[in-house]
């Protein structure tokens, strides 16, 4: 039998709803803030998704805020399918995506600052980040008591 093959590409529409679903999983267990399905219709091309033959096995955005600073953010991998290097790939893909359209910062707000660490990102004050990424924070039900660390990557010029 053939063995598919894993693959990270661009999302598309059609992926939507499966990559609301995964995030709504993990929002639910409080460790990954709640996307709208409106926000991920919108934000398609933020996206990438992991796939296999026809299963979608995690996502990742590539957000960009500002003139030389961008989110890694809505990373989640299927839970039967965590820690196979999925949410690695999903993170060098959107790293490589920035360095390619010479995003300088590349920044999360996480809570695993451990996984983050491999990438680079090193932990920051959230006074470093502009004030225009707290637009969405008021939408929030954590606002104002966030949690999330924030966490900082240079890249390359
Ligand atoms: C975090 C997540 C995306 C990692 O995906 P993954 O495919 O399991 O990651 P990988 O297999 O590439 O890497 C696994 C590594 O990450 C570490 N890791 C995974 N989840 C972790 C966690 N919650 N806390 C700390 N480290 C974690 C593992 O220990 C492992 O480290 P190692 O390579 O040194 O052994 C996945 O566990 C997930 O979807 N978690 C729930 C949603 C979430 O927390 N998203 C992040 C929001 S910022």
């Amino acid at each position: 039998m053939k063995k598919e093959k894993l693959i990270i590409r661009k999302a598309k529409i059609s992926d939507a709803a499966t990559m609301h679903k995964l995030i709504q999983h993990y929002a639910k267990e409080d460790i990954m803030l709640p996307r709208p399905l409106m926000g991920i219709y919108e934000n398609i091309r933020d996206y990438f998704v992991a796939e296999k033959g026809k299963s979608l096995l995690g996502c990742c955005a590539l957000h960009i805020c500002w003139k030389d600073l961008a989110e890694v953010k809505s990373l989640a991998v299927k839970p039967k399918h965590t820690k196979q290097g999925i949410g690695t790939l999903l993170v060098k893909q959107t790293l490589e995506e920035a360095a390619n359209i010479s995003i300088k910062k590349v920044f999360c707000l996480t809570y695993i600052p451990k996984f983050f660490r491999k990438f680079g990102f090193r932990k920051i004050e959230k006074r470093y980040l502009p004030h225009k990424i707290w637009n969405e924070c008021v939408n929030c039900h954590k606002f104002p008591n966030c949690d999330e660390i924030p966490m900082l990557k240079c890249l390359r010029r």
